[in-house]
């Protein structure tokens, strides 16, 4: 585990399965239909149980689905958290189609949900980096200058006292690592 302070938040990078992490909010990578699928979404909904999927089905209902770069908000059924974030990433199609201005708003709007339902904890996966394709290393760029430009131009206007990246995959963590090793 590797740990910086941005502003007054705990940045923390951790290896392994974020479907065990204890807080107030997990993110999840979800796609724009909100039904589930395979990845950390897959584990989440089966770790979470059908409650989550309830709730999922019922936004749909709401606002038929959600589009890449937003984020919803749902239970947390049998996680040991009070809530789930199920943001939609974009799908890689080399670069030039805005994928990474829609990642950023992945984080960015994941936040401020957060912010919204007063979380003090949140953890992250690397969100589009599995079956979306998102190379590795330039989503870990965006992921992490987004969530730290978030936090030092609203450094007072959140609650939020930890973010943990919960990287399932060694390549990942030691990215990460590497990335935060500018703020020691
Ligand atoms: N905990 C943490 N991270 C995980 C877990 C887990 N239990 N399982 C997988 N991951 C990691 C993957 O290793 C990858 O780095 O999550 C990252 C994102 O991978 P995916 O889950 O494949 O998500 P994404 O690339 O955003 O694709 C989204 O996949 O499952 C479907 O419904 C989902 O259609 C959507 C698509």
């Amino acid at each position: 585990m590797k740990t910086v302070m941005i502003g007054n938040t705990r940045i923390s990078v951790l290896s392994g399965d974020i479907t065990t992490w204890k807080g107030d909010v997990i993110v999840n990578a979800a796609n724009s239909g909100l039904l589930g699928g395979n990845g950390v979404d897959g584990a989440i909904h089966r770790a979470g149980g059908p409650e989550i999927m309830e709730q999922c089905k019922e936004i749909r209902k709401l606002q038929g689905g959600c589009p890449p770069g937003h984020a919803v908000i749902t239970g947390a059924g049998n996680l040991d958290v009070k809530h789930v974030i199920h943001t939609v990433g974009p799908i890689w199609e080399g670069g030039g189609r805005g994928e990474a201005l829609t990642l950023a708003d992945c984080y960015r709007s994941s936040l401020q949900l957060a912010i919204e339902v007063g979380a003090r904890t949140i953890a992250f996966p690397n969100i589009s980096t599995g079956i979306y394709g998102y190379p590795k290393s330039p989503a870990c760029d965006v992921a992490l200058k987004a969530v730290s430009e978030f936090l030092q131009v609203e450094p007072l206007d959140h609650r939020i006292e930890q973010i943990d990246f919960v990287c399932f995959e060694m390549d990942n963590v030691k990215l990460y690592m590497r990335w935060l090793e500018r703020f020691e």
